[in-house]
């Protein structure tokens, strides 16, 4: 691999993307695009000015014909909600902007493993993967995975426990319908369900309005300061790297499903493998009863955008 990544949309979500994989030495060069080329071009220089602190990679505007033997492109194009907007009401308007990239994508960078991390995720990848010729696998979204980072964060601080040592999962839509599963969250080994951690017991009650805290996040923070972008920056920076050092690691990336949960023709997240060819595998739990309700639900809220999209 090269390790040369793309950036396409120097939004804030594309430059907190820049920043955290030219600050961590992920890609070994980073071009940005961006429809506003100077945009583009200062973002570039900001970065490019760290070198010397850094010691990282190369940083510089590109055109589309720059992207030419990249290994991974990160779609970060589009608007972004505002205050009180849900993900969904993106849709029209983003999905016209993705149709306007895509035939780009494929001409200037067809082996490259696409990340989508604008808004609707679930609903972009998918058009994506088919207005595109690449193969599937290779055309991911970010998903559930900064939802994800957020419930392992408040679950660590909730049972005074470094995040990195619990294990549970948001699944499902990047959004309104996401599904915690609590049928699989542990720590240590042990399942949060009926169990004292720590000396915390298990309180379903809190531990619900944990949940709600994770799904409305990204409103609460909008609210305050317009946008989030820092924690989606370290989340593609962390997809990144486990595509370009094909770590094969199981994350919550959104993917196309075939027959998961009763589900055909759409992405949403479920535990994935990842390496150097996208998404090559799967790990799918075995949630309970309401969950696997929960996650098909999500899944057919997603399939019912989909249908009343005018593309
Ligand atoms: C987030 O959850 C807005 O999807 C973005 O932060």
């Amino acid at each position: 691999m090269s390790g040369r990544v793309a950036i396409v949309g120097t939004g804030n979500v594309g430059v907190a993307a820049a920043y955290a994989l030219f600050q961590q030495r992920v890609a070994r060069e980073l071009l940005l695009v961006d429809r506003d080329r100077e945009r583009a071009e200062g973002e570039a220089m900001d970065l490019a000015h760290g070198q010397a602190l850094v010691g990282s990679c190369p940083v510089r505007a590109a055109d589309w014909a720059d992207l030419a033997g990249c290994d991974v492109v990160v779609l970060a194009a589009g608007v972004g909600q505002q205050p009180g907007e849900d993900r969904l009401s993106l849709l029209q308007r983003n999905a016209e902007v993705l149709a306007g990239i895509a035939a780009e994508l494929d001409h200037h960078a067809p082996e490259a493993v696409v990340i989508v991390a604008s808004n609707p995720v679930d609903l972009l990848t998918r058009i994506l993967q088919r207005l595109s010729r690449r193969p599937a696998e290779r055309i991911l979204g970010t998903g559930t995975m900064l939802d994800t980072s957020r419930f392992r964060a408040l679950l660590g601080y909730h049972y005074g426990i470094n995040p990195r040592s619990v294990h549970a999962y948001i699944l499902g839509e990047h959004g309104d319908s996401e599904v915690p599963l609590w049928s699989d969250a542990t720590i240590g080994g042990q399942n949060l369900r009926g169990a004292t951690i720590n000396g915390r017991p298990w309180d379903p009650e809190a531990l619900h309005g944990l949940f709600t805290e994770v799904r409305d996040a990204a409103y609460a923070i909008i609210q305050r300061k317009g946008y989030t972008n820092t924690a989606i920056g370290l989340v593609i920076a962390y997809l990144t790297r486990v595509i370009l050092d094909d770590q094969k690691s199981v994350v919550p990336v959104s993917a196309a499903v075939d027959g998961e949960f009763g589900l055909s023709d759409l992405c949403l997240s479920l535990p994935r493998v990842v390496g150097a060819g996208g998404v090559e595998g799967s790990v799918l739990p075995e949630p309970d009863e309401d969950e696997r309700a929960a996650l098909t639900a999500s899944g057919e809220t997603l399939a019912g955008h989909l249908a009343g999209l005018d593309l």
